[in-house]
């Protein structure tokens, strides 16, 4: 498979998806949010933010790895997206950062599959158009020398971040 044969993109909730691995926007502290760390947290249990506060924190850019409790994906990798400072603060090469870390991490844990969410693109600010293309690209870069994942999945939770999102691997 080529790599963009190898992503996908769907409109829907990250918590419901039945892959490897699904990765969290989450904040350096772990210890959940709102978005989609809140969702993650509310329907995977306690036991992820157990694991969380034993790991204590996550620089950003960064990712580390917790099982799912009851979510259908079998790990929650969490990364801490940069927050939108107008783009002269590094923000793309540490979104670009998680992205990779990611799936690393994944590759590390013999996933063949690993879903994201839109990373900073809202309560960070992030500008959705430039994040999307951040995302696409950094992901091809990753699989076109890494056959370990056979499947990226990009869940969005909006038609226009799927927009987005699908033009970037159209392109
Ligand atoms: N499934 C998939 N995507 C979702 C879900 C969900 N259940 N809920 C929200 N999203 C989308 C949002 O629409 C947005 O496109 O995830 C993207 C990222 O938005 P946020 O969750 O706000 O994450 P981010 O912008 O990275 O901000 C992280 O928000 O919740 C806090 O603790 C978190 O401090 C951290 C900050």
């Amino acid at each position: 498979m080529n790599s963009s044969e190898k992503m996908k993109v769907v409109l829907g909730d990250i918590t419901k998806v039945k892959v490897d691995a699904i990765v969290n926007a989450a904040n350096n502290t772990l210890l959940g949010g709102f978005g989609v760390d809140g969702a993650i947290h509310q329907e995977g249990g306690e036991q992820i933010l157990e694991e969380c506060k034993k790991i204590g924190g996550c620089e950003t850019g960064e990712a580390v790895v917790t099982t799912a409790g009851k979510l259908p994906a079998k790990y929650v990798i969490h990364t801490v997206g940069p927050v939108w400072y107008g783009g002269n603060n590094l923000e793309a090469e540490k979104l670009e950062s998680c992205y990779r870390n990611s799936l690393q991490l994944a590759v590390d844990h013999q996933c063949k599959s690993i879903a994201f969410p839109n990373i900073s693109t809202g309560a960070y600010g992030y500008p959705k158009q430039e994040a999307a293309r951040i995302a696409v690209n950094t992901v091809r870069k990753f699989v076109e020398r890494n056959n370990t994942i056979e499947s990226v999945l990009f869940v969005c939770y909006t038609t226009e971040n799927k927009e987005l999102i699908s033009q970037a691997i159209a392109s």
